[in-house]
């Protein structure tokens, strides 16, 4: 094209609309055309200007596109991985050795696959996270949140359809243990169970079922929803101004535009990513063990990392209490979360308030104290069902522990109430984030204090249980 066409002399709308936002923009050739059309795929994601201050990386911590870097990742692997995978038993674990050992790559596509997906749960529950520090789910942008909620659901379930496909001894006990949690479900529990496994047990059926929903159903709905998520953060006006804790009055908004400012950010962002969990990957190995043995069970035997928290949950109270009234609460909480913690006041500023910090800080400080020192009552001294041994064990085993803990933080939330004038968002800033750390650590005492037999064991004393 030279300077005299007519396109020249009559640019378009959105070479005009280019023009202006950005500086550099003069597409006369192959190249300026390339970038033009990419400049528009990037203003299809991202509005032409954004506040400066939400480039800030302390607001967002990028917490949200690297969970989409992540996604692309495990799209772009999955579809390798498909080609040199049959779903059937025992062909798919000799398909998992051989892609290790014969296929160029395939060992590391394989780590990267396997290491992305378990970061992103990790980012993801982050991500969460930030949002609700930030009040950000509040209006205008309740539904962006509980399409989050359901978004996060689906990476769970990617990863547990995943977990079982290299059909290793692994794969096979965390599933069984996994699926085992679904049978506590009053009524139709063990009806689930079968249709989940379509048999009474893991096997042929059930690699089947879990191979076909970790590649079609689950991975086209996380990625509509994704669009739909983008979506939503430009169309409830972009992200939420993130604000200091003392300001009170309106922020000064300057506003950039999005070439080049926030593009080359998150291009570097994801770039250095990108070269991280290539290089992690690189150096060390996805786990695979020996191949499935239904008739061999390891001990312990425990679900993939993410459910050890629930897991932990069960050795504690009533499977009715643990595998439903605790979780079935706890997710009618997040999703009403919107609904009940509303004032946009505080919004974009982290914590909420001086005493909404100092709240966190008590919170965090008391769950770390007494999650572990609860543990180890309810597992040496604490025995409810031979104290009173003619009481039904939902009462002993689940209604009796439930009030136990349940009660200290009832009893605290009315002192914040009545002695620090704690008003309703800070009260659920300090239960949010109380209950949350404890599960993080009923996790991570899942994953490395818990040994043989499920008891309770120093890891450094491996394999020896020390009581
Ligand atoms: C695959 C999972 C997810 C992806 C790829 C994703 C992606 C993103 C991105 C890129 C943003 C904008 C930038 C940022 O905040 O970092 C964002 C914002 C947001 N996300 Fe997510 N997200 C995911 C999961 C979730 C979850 C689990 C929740 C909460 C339940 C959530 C709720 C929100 C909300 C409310 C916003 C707007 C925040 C604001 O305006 O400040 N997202 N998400």
């Amino acid at each position: 094209m030279t300077e005299t066409d007519p396109e020249n002399q009559n640019p378009s709308l959105l070479r005009r609309i280019r023009a202006r936002l950005v500086p550099d923009a003069h597409p006369a050739d192959d190249r300026g055309r390339m970038r033009m059309v990419l400049d528009s795929l990037i203003l299809h994601l991202h509005p032409p200007k954004v506040p400066d201050r939400t480039l800030k990386w302390t607001y967002t911590w990028g917490l949200g596109g690297l969970s989409a870097v992540l996604m692309l990742i495990l799209g772009a692997t999955g579809a390798i991985l498909l080609n040199n995978y049959t779903p059937s038993a025992p062909q798919a674990y000799l398909d998992i050795l051989e892609l290790r050992s014969n296929v160029w790559f395939g060992e590391l596509v394989r780590n990267l696959h396997h290491w992305s997906a378990n970061l992103l749960v990790i980012i993801a529950v982050l991500h969460l996270l930030r949002v609700f520090l930030t009040g950000s789910y509040r209006a205008p942008r309740e539904l962006n949140w509980l399409i989050g909620v359901g978004m996060l659901l689906l990476v769970l379930a990617a990863n547990f359809t995943g977990y079982l496909l290299p059909w290793d001894q692994l794969a096979y006990w965390a599933i069984t243990v996994g699926t085992g949690i679904l049978s506590y479900i009053p009524l139709v529990g063990e009806w689930l169970s079968r249709l989940v496994l379509g048999g009474p047990e893991v096997g042929a059926s059930t690699l089947l079922n879990f191979y076909s929903l970790h590649i079609s159903f689950i991975p086209l709905l996380i990625f509509g929803l994704m669009s739909f998520h983008f979506w939503r953060v430009r169309k409830d006006g972009g992200l939420t101004l993130p604000r200091r804790i003392d300001e009170t009055e309106e922020p000064r908004v300057e506003r950039l535009t999005t070439i080049p400012h926030l593009v080359r950010k998150e291009l570097v962002f994801a770039l250095v990513w990108i070269a991280a969990i290539l290089i992690f990957a690189m150096l060390v190995p996805a786990p695979l063990e020996d191949i499935a043995n239904p008739g061999l069970s390891p001990n312990p035997a425990k679900a993939p990392w993410y459910f050890l928290g629930l897991q932990e949950l069960l050795l504690h109270f009533h499977p009715l209490v643990a595998g439903i009234i605790l979780p079935g609460l706890a997710m009618l909480g997040i999703f009403l979360l919107p609904f009940i913690d509303i004032n946009t006041a505080s919004v974009g500023i982290y914590f909420r308030s001086r005493r909404g910090r100092s709240l966190s800080l008590l919170a965090l400080g008391l769950a770390i104290l007494l999650t572990p020192l609860w543990v180890l009552l309810d597992e040496f001294i604490l025995d409810w069902s031979a104290w009173l041994p003619s009481w039904p064990s939902l009462i002993t085993n689940g209604l009796i522990p439930m009030t136990v803990v349940l009660l200290p933080l009832i009893l605290i939330d009315d002192w914040a109430q009545k002695h620090l004038r704690a008003d309703l968002e800070e009260r659920i800033l300090f239960l949010v984030i109380f209950l949350f750390t404890a599960f993080g650590i009923l996790t991570a005492i899942g994953i490395f204090f818990r040994g043989p037999g499920m008891n309770l064991y120093w890891p450094w004393l491996m394999p020896e249980v020390v009581h």
